[in-house]
């Protein structure tokens, strides 16, 4: 049967025309997700590569596949399997029993860290991102018997309520109380928009200086001079931020960072959340800057978006048995199977190839089209990126103020699934992010080929320019 002939049939058999779904989502479905955001709801019926599919077959090319947790691209044949298999042979198991494919993955993740950073440490799974984040913030109290962290402005780790009070922004907080462990956020080292009007040519790192400046005195509210303790157990980084508009910092900035953490005996959490698993190039982003964490939280592409999986990996002495014994933290599907199994193919498939290169080399051409495209436009303010995250800032004419109402409309025009660049009716899907809601992050797939990516450059161009008319 045709791709056409099954899309028609899965229709028939749902028999709920699109009104019909929309009208019982409004009534049923809670809206304090994300879905609500714009008006322009679509539902999808199938995902293959760099695409989505909606229900009477229109395609839209995604360039940020599910937030990049999609890294290795929709239905991808080999991880798909891998889950099938695994459905087949242990398709359930509580987490409190052991299963071959969590003791290997753990293994062959402690043993790239091993190598990479060189320091010995462990493995804990649970399910989604913000739960792994909030057994980092249980391994870091139990460490340091503190609880109070500093954390980036920009920052997002999630929205439980332990990663809310370690996120910058202060709408996710709104409305749900007095948060207690709230962390001190510090300025990211947001060059274009520099927090303290700086530039990076001429700053010589006056973030970092001012960061330092914290521990001058006690006065400054984070350092006791009498016993060198200090309030602030850990720091919470992105490396590169993420939904703070994929802003990718000076190489020297984590070093000099660092040097100020060990100081003061602070750990340095590393969110790889999002830019984990090869979206910069590195396995971990923080590769790049050439510094060690304590600790590393990761989840999304670890199992492409399948069943879904998420971790921790904490030096030995953090997370030792003996001073994280069993019960210290447990989720009934941590340690899920089907995930498992998945991010151990995950972990063989980029055993066994260069996506250091591959994705190096497509997100230059990425970048080096956009450039060509920001010479063009003065609405683009700002492109740049690391591997496969990239960004595009929309502004006004100016190049410099935010233009958040041309980003909306430029990110309806895409979702419209009316452009027709390529010679077909089309969609496009991209993301927002950034402080000013004014930045496209794309993380669009590792299988994207040369011709997409001009595919992509050519939507985009379409979509900006009918943006930019609706917005005049
Ligand atoms: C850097 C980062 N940390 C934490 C999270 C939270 O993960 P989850 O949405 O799976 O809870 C996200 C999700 O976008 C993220 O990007």
């Amino acid at each position: 049967m045709t791709k056409t002939a099954v899309m028609k049939k899965n229709q028939k058999q749902s028999g709920q025309d699109k009104e019909e779904l929309l009208k019982l989502e409004a009534k049923y479905c809670s809206w304090g997700d994300t879905v609500h955001y714009t008006d322009e709801l679509k539902i999808f019926d199938r995902s293959e590569g760099s695409y989505l599919y909606e229900r009477d077959g229109t395609e839209y090319l995604d360039l940020q596949m599910w937030y990049s947790a999609v890294n290795f691209g929709y239905a991808n044949k080999r991880l798909c399997d891998a889950l099938k298999r695994q459905i087949d042979k242990l398709p359930q198991l509580a987490c409190q029993y052991l299963h071959e494919e969590k003791i290997l993955l753990a293994s062959k993740l402690a043993q790239r860290m091993e190598r990479t950073f060189k320091e010995k440490g462990r493995i804990h799974f649970n399910v989604g991102g913000s739960a792994a984040i909030e057994d980092s913030l249980k391994v870091v109290r139990r460490h340091t018997n503190r609880n109070l962290v500093f954390a980036f402005m920009g920052g997002y780790h999630g929205r439980t309520l332990g990663a809310s009070a370690i996120t910058s922004s202060f709408r996710y907080r709104d409305r749900f109380g007095y948060f207690a462990d709230r962390a001190l956020f510090i300025p990211f080292p947001y060059c274009f928009r520099c927090y303290y009007g700086k530039k990076r040519e001429s700053c010589d790192f006056y973030c970092v200086k001012q960061f330092e400046k914290l521990f001058e005195t006690e006065y400054y509210s984070v350092l006791n001079p009498k016993n060198g303790h200090c309030e602030f157990c850990a720091f919470y980084v992105e490396p590169i931020q993420g939904t703070g508009g994929y802003v990718v910092p000076p190489l020297e900035y984590f070093p000099k960072l660092k040097e100020i953490l060990d100081r003061y005996n602070i750990l340095l959490v590393d969110d790889e959340i999002q830019m984990g698993i090869f979206r910069t190039g590195k396995f971990l982003a923080i590769e790049h800057f050439g510094v060690t964490p304590d600790i590393a939280v990761f989840g999304k592409a670890l199992t492409n978006g399948l069943n879904p999986l998420s971790g921790i990996w904490a030096k030995e002495k953090l997370i030792s048995p003996e001073v994280f014994g069993p019960g210290s933290t447990h989720s009934t599907f941590s340690s899920n199977p089907l995930g498992t199994a998945v991010a151990l193919e995950t972990i063989k498939l980029i055993e066994e190839t260069d996506f250091a290169s591959q994705v190096n080399s497509k997100g230059k051409y990425f970048l080096a089209r956009f450039k060509q495209l920001m010479k063009k436009y003065p609405e683009i303010g700002d492109v740049d990126g690391l591997g496969l995250a990239l960004r595009i800032e929309i502004c006004k004419k100016d190049g410099y103020t935010p233009d958040k109402k041309l980003t909306d409309a430029i990110v309806d025009i895409g979702l419209s699934g009316k452009l027709t660049a390529g010679g077909k009716r089309r969609g496009l899907i991209l993301d927002v992010g950034g402080y000013y809601k004014n930045v496209f992050t794309l993380a669009p797939s590792f299988y994207i080929e040369k011709k997409e990516i001009d595919l992509a450059i050519d939507l985009f161009e379409e979509a900006l320019k009918k943006g930019i008319a609706a917005t005049a």
